[in-house]
């Protein structure tokens, strides 16, 4: 197979696109469209500080890796889950990888927060994979506004944006289908969040990821059964098998005309933010306490119950 743009052999084949390339043309090609997606949505403007979520997959490593070459001003941020043999070879892969493409990093630890992960899901009845996800997105915010950082980036890809939209369609869910999307506005103590790698699959960026030599942590979470995301994006790479191109038509006409929708429907319920009670960060919550600090109270609680 030779590369659609300057017929050298080609090294990916990409469906979807219907085209091929050889690794210098793929390279590009993923240029462009992190290009299109931030421009499509005014994700960026000069000046702007970008704090980068790193989890150490190959996804944010790739983001992290193309905004700087692109000339973004770029700092990761890893947040040190203190999960047992899996935070630690999580974080040694970002701190790596950093060192060797002279990039900053803030690296933030759970356990000086008294919010271990093994400990919060002791705490907890039910999983504990949405605390963990609320207590990261809380310090991914409070890490961007005290450090003068204007947009936090994400490594979510088209899979992983199509299997939620999928999960909160199959749910009705008004509130998350009313700002599920690639840019959420910074406002109310809320810095912008972007995702500049929504319009290119799991499979584009593992190529890329692959072709940069990046060295990336595979583990899945131990915590994290995942089967519900799996199954749905096991349904949508057969959609897409049969059906090229249809995952990204699917989102972008959400983007376009159902998230619109959703929003409207969602401003008229008004939900109004209150700062917490406890610490102060804007919530809709209506006794005006944040999740965050929901979690350290049942933290807390099962502190002093295991001390007694
Ligand atoms: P996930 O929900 O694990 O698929 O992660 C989605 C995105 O969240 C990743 O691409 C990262 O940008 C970010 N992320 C997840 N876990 C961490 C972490 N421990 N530290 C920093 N960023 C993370
Ligand atoms: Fe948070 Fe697994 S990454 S529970
Ligand atoms: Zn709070």
């Amino acid at each position: 197979m030779k590369c659609k743009v300057c017929k050298d052999t080609a090294v990916v084949a990409l469906r979807s696109h219907n085209s091929a390339f050889c690794a210098k043309c793929f390279k590009a090609f993923f240029r462009r469209e992190v290009e299109r997606g931030i421009h499509a949505q005014d994700m960026l403007e000069p000046g702007d500080r970008i704090l980068v979520a790193l989890s150490g997959g190959k996804d944010s490593l790739a983001l992290m890796l193309e905004l700087s070459l692109m000339g973004y001003d770029v700092t990761g941020l890893h947040i040190d889950l203190d999960i047992p043999s899996s935070s630690a070879v999580a974080r040694r892969h970002v701190e790596r990888f950093c060192a060797r493409h002279s990039l900053r990093l803030i690296v933030k630890e759970l356990k000086g927060e008294g919010l271990s992960i093994p400990l919060v899901k002791a705490a907890l009845t039910r999983p504990v994979c949405s605390a963990c996800g609320k207590i990261k997105r809380h310090f991914f915010n409070k890490i961007a506004v005290d450090g003068g950082f204007t947009a936090v980036a994400t490594g979510h890809n088209l899979d992983d944006e199509v299997a939620r939209l999928f999960s909160n369609t199959l749910r009705w869910d008004v509130a998350y289908l009313s700002d599920q999307g690639p840019r959420l506005e910074g406002e109310n103590g809320f810095v912008r969040k972007i995702k500049p790698l929504w319009r290119l699959t799991e499979f584009e960026t593992a190529n890329y990821a692959f072709l940069m030599g990046i060295d990336n942590h595979y583990a899945p979470c131990p915590y994290s059964p995942g089967a519900t995301f799996s199954t749905l994006k096991g349904l949508l790479q057969k959609l897409e098998a049969a059906m090229p191109g249809r995952k990204l038509d699917f989102y972008q006409g959400f983007l376009r005309r159902g998230r619109p929708a959703f929003a409207r429907e969602q401003a008229e319920l008004g939900e109004a933010l209150t700062p917490c009670s406890e610490c102060g960060y804007p919530t809709s919550s209506g006794d005006h306490i944040c999740g965050l600090c929901r979690i350290r109270r049942v933290v807390r609680g099962k502190v002093s119950e295991t001390l007694r």
